[in-house]
């Protein structure tokens, strides 16, 4: 009998087995494609011939495959799963957590969900950060290995919760890295390297989160007004950000997009506003 059992061995799924084993426990491992088991093979996992040899190989079992549909197809032999839980880590939808959950539960399993924003590299790591939901009890019987893996952020006994968060701030994430890509096409065209650039977005990134602060509070008052920027300062400042943009050559489509939000602020009349009162506009709830 293993300690856990990983189920998938992609880039995420491999990091994981890796901290696991690196953690002094004993791990059964099954991939789909066979070849990838190798390595980890040779760094000390067991590797099982099929995903239900290794979910019956341990007490707890961790998924991290392409999507839901791969890892229901992996595990769709009948399976009795009582007396283990089930931590999936492969991204989806809350409908997905949500059925795979009654899935595994219609099996006796327990279900942990989990929503992965970090890297694989960072798996063992303290930035290691991953979102779980599910029952309180499932959490606390799989906690230690979970300690493994990173920073536990516990969102709700609602299996559903790590999905809606996790693709809430994966929207964030997008938006951020493609917004990084492009200033550093910027900075590069006017001869500033990419690597001046990276160490910098640090200081945007805070700001978003400054400014998230203060838009909850104001979206708590429903009261926008405030005394740090407008939405015709915003709008101005952006202007010429696609400015400077378009006249070094490069694609500017995110800057475009967040424009298009400035233009319906100034049409609603919203532009003495903060930028919270955008808000309105995405919820579709501006009169
Ligand atoms: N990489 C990241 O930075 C990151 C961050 C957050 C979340 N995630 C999530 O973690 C999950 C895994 O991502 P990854 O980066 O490890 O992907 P990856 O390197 O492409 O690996 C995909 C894994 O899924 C398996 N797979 C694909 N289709 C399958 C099927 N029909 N049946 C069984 N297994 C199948 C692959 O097996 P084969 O080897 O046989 O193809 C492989 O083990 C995804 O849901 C991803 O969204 C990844």
């Amino acid at each position: 009998m293993a300690d856990v059992a990983v189920l998938g061995l992609g880039n995420m799924g491999a990091s994981v087995a890796r901290a696991l084993l690196a953690d002094g426990r004993s791990v059964a491992v099954w991939n789909r494609t066979a070849k990838r088991c190798g390595p980890l093979a040779d760094e000390g996992a067991e590797v099982a011939p099929s995903a239900n040899d290794a979910a019956l190989s341990a007490p707890a079992i961790i998924a991290s495959v392409l999507d839901y549909r791969a890892l229901q197809q992996a595990l769709a032999d009948p399976l009795d799963m009582s007396g283990r839980t089930v931590i999936n880590l492969t991204w989806g939808t809350t409908d997905e957590a949500r059925e795979l959950a009654e899935f595994v539960s219609a099996r006796g399993g327990g279900y942990v969900e989990g929503g992965v924003l970090c890297r694989p590299e960072a798996i063992g790591r303290t930035d290691g950060d991953i979102l779980y939901s599910g029952p309180s009890e499932a959490v606390e019987e799989v906690r230690p290995l979970l300690n493994t893996l990173g920073p536990i952020h516990y969102v709700g006994s609602d299996v559903t919760q790590a999905n809606a968060l996790a693709l809430a701030l994966g929207s964030i994430f997008y938006a951020g890295v493609l917004s990084f890509l492009e200033a550093a096409a910027y900075a590069e065209r006017l001869g500033i390297p990419p690597e001046v650039v990276a160490p910098l977005v640090r200081i945007p990134l805070g700001l978003v989160g400054s400014t998230a602060d203060a838009s909850v509070d104001q979206i708590k008052r429903q009261d926008f007004a405030g005394s740090e920027a407008s939405n015709a300062v915003h709008a101005a400042a952006l202007a010429s950000v696609t400015q400077a943009f378009s006249a070094a050559g490069i694609e500017h489509r995110l800057t475009d997009a967040v424009g298009t939000y400035f233009d319906s602020a100034a049409k609603m009349g919203l532009d003495a506003l903060e930028v919270g009162a955008l808000l309105r506009i995405i919820s579709k709830t501006a009169v």
